[in-house]
């Protein structure tokens, strides 16, 4: 009985260890072709993913457009920008070079196809007479962006027409005249600062800085109408100042993400990466409320940028609420390009004593004609000054490149029989700056050279060699008003100071990639010396 039970034990243990063994088996059976499941679906995945990404592989190829070879999968020809070793104005040197001959050839910015279109009647077409084909730049995000979002450079269709309005009304040659006030104010302060801290010494400055200074001195006074005390260093966290060069001060991350929301819009949009940080549209706005409630209680309608703003706002029907939105877009575009501007001219006025000289010829000149600097005709006088200013902005452009979205289909011709379809949706770069360097358009492209734009010279080129503001119906409606700050700030200094580089000037210069507009590394040192 006993031998039976352990028999029965034995059998059943025996069964049991064979159930459990198969269960064993079953379960690693099971796992592995849940692990062959998985890996499957992961690797057809990957293949989607691939192949979604490398969807336009050979795009230009087989179009007949000449591309380079060296496009990378995901990257394309944008991992020098991806990895902020260059921006984008820069970006296209090389392949710009190497299709010297072509009209226009084919890059991947990502996995995006972008059609780089170099011939002056290209150009033409793409910013001008074919505008109604290439309408649209780019977009931001209203929820990530809601002030930006509303500047004319971001804008399309009726939006783009009412912001761009606000702008082109508001410096009309009428108009100008009313924003003399704000530059003469400010370069007032800025030499009461300069005599205060300099006494009879020289001074050394750093330009970008000091020049901020001034242009968020003109911006707040003429579009605000209210004083920034941007020379007597109150950089708090909520100052004006602050601020713009929270979203403008070359950083790597800043570029990273810049760079992000121009070459991948899409993923920027679903990962809500802004281009200005949330806590400054909340702080701006602010300042816009508090300003607008302090105007209401006022007897006398004021005279400046926001005022105009309000008027024009109501007249077109518009929400008021945009009121915020538009100076924010006005405050950004006048600080920032002109400050630039300014900065490169310090740097090539001391570079160049001979250009220095004739520039203060100009100054003494008028200062025997007006007696001032600052009025809006003394400032128009200043035609050499104007041309240095021209020969900076070729040489240094902020704005490196510019892009168009295809609204329409349309097909490019170049004089070389390069021909190209293109549908709504694609984009289209013209790179500034390499044409800028051209010597096909400019004689000994490097030298820095303001008689390139003298009245003569000017008219016997093509126009569309030159395009530091842009061309046709998006051309920049600041140009006027940035010209003028800037020729009026550098009289200002040139009145009263020669300019020396300093020890601290980098040179050769570097550009800074971490920059979507065109600055240099280490800065713009110079030394003042006041004038015996
Ligand atoms: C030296 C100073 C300046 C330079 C070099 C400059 C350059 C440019 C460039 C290259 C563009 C792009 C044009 C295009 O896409 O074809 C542009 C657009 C624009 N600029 Fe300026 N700018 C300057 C000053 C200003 C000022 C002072 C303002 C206004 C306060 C301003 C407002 C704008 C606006 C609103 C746009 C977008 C126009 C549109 O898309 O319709 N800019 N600027």
């Amino acid at each position: 009985m006993t031998a039976m039970i352990v028999k029965h034990i034995k059998i059943s243990s025996a069964v049991g260890l064979v159930n459990s063994q198969s269960a064993r088996e079953r379960q690693r059976t099971n796992m592995c072709s849940f692990t062959f499941y998985i890996v499957t679906v992961v690797t057809l995945l990957l293949f989607a993913l691939y192949k979604y990404l490398s969807r336009n592989n050979g795009y230009w190829s087989a179009r007949g457009i000449p591309e380079p070879k060296s496009a990378m999968f995901l990257f394309g020809h944008a991992w020098d920008l991806f990895f902020v070793k260059k921006n984008m104005g820069t970006i296209t040197a090389d392949y710009y070079r190497q299709n010297k001959n072509a009209s226009m050839f084919g890059l991947y910015m990502g996995p995006t196809p972008v059609l780089i279109v170099k011939h002056p009647d290209l150009v033409k077409f793409v910013l001008h007479s074919g505008f109604s084909y290439f309408a649209q730049n780019f977009q931001l995000n209203k929820k990530t962006d809601p002030l930006l979002y509303y500047d004319p450079f971001f804008q399309a269709d009726q939006m783009w027409k009412d912001s761009r309005g606000i702008f082109v009304s508001a410096f009309s040659a009428k108009k100008l005249k009313d924003r003399v006030s704000a530059i003469k104010d400010t370069c007032d302060q800025m030499l009461d600062y300069l005599k205060k801290t300099t006494g009879n010494g020289p001074y050394e400055l750093e330009g970008k800085d000091f020049f901020s200074n001034y242009t968020g001195g003109v911006a707040a006074r003429a579009i605000l109408g209210i004083d920034a005390h941007t020379f007597d260093g109150q950089v708090d966290r909520y100052s004006l100042r602050n601020m713009m060069d929270t979203i403008l001060v070359p950083q790597s991350d800043k570029g990273f993400k810049h760079n992000l929301i121009f070459m991948f819009p899409f993923l920027a949009k679903i990962i809500s990466i802004a281009f200005v940080p949330m806590w400054i549209n909340r702080a701006y706005a602010k300042i816009v409320d508090e300003l607008r409630a302090l105007r209401e209680k006022e007897a006398t309608p004021r005279n400046d940028v926001l005022q105009h703003i309000s008027e024009y706002l109501k007249e077109k029907g518009m929400d008021k609420d945009e009121l915020a939105a538009h100076s924010f877009s006005f405050f950004i575009e006048q600080y920032e390009t002109s400050s630039l501007t300014m900065s490169f001219i310090m740097y090539f006025t001391a570079k160049y004593p001979e250009v220095q000289e004739k520039m203060r010829a100009e100054v003494d000149e008028i200062m025997r004609k007006y007696g001032t600097t600052s009025s809006y005709e003394a400032i128009n006088d200043m035609t050499y000054i104007e041309q240095v200013a021209l020969e900076c902005l070729r040489l240094y452009t902020p704005v490196g490149r510019l892009t168009r979205f295809c609204t329409k289909e349309v097909t490019l011709e170049g004089p070389d029989g390069l021909r190209c379809t293109l549908k709504p949706g694609d984009e289209v770069g013209i790179p500034v700056n390499d044409i800028h360097l051209d010597p096909e358009h400019w004689k000994s492209p490097e030298e820095f050279n303001p008689d390139r734009f003298s009245k003569e010279n000017q008219k016997a080129r093509n126009k569309y060699v030159y395009l530091a503001f842009g061309e046709g119906p998006r051309l920049c409606p600041g140009a006027r008003m940035g010209l003028m700050q800037v020729k009026a700030g550098v009289a200002a200094i040139l009145n009263n100071y020669s300019i020396e580089l300093s020890e601290k000037m980098k040179e050769p210069l570097e550009l800074d990639p971490r920059y979507f507009m065109t600055t240099i590394r280490g800065g713009y040192w110079i030394r003042l010396r006041p004038r015996t």
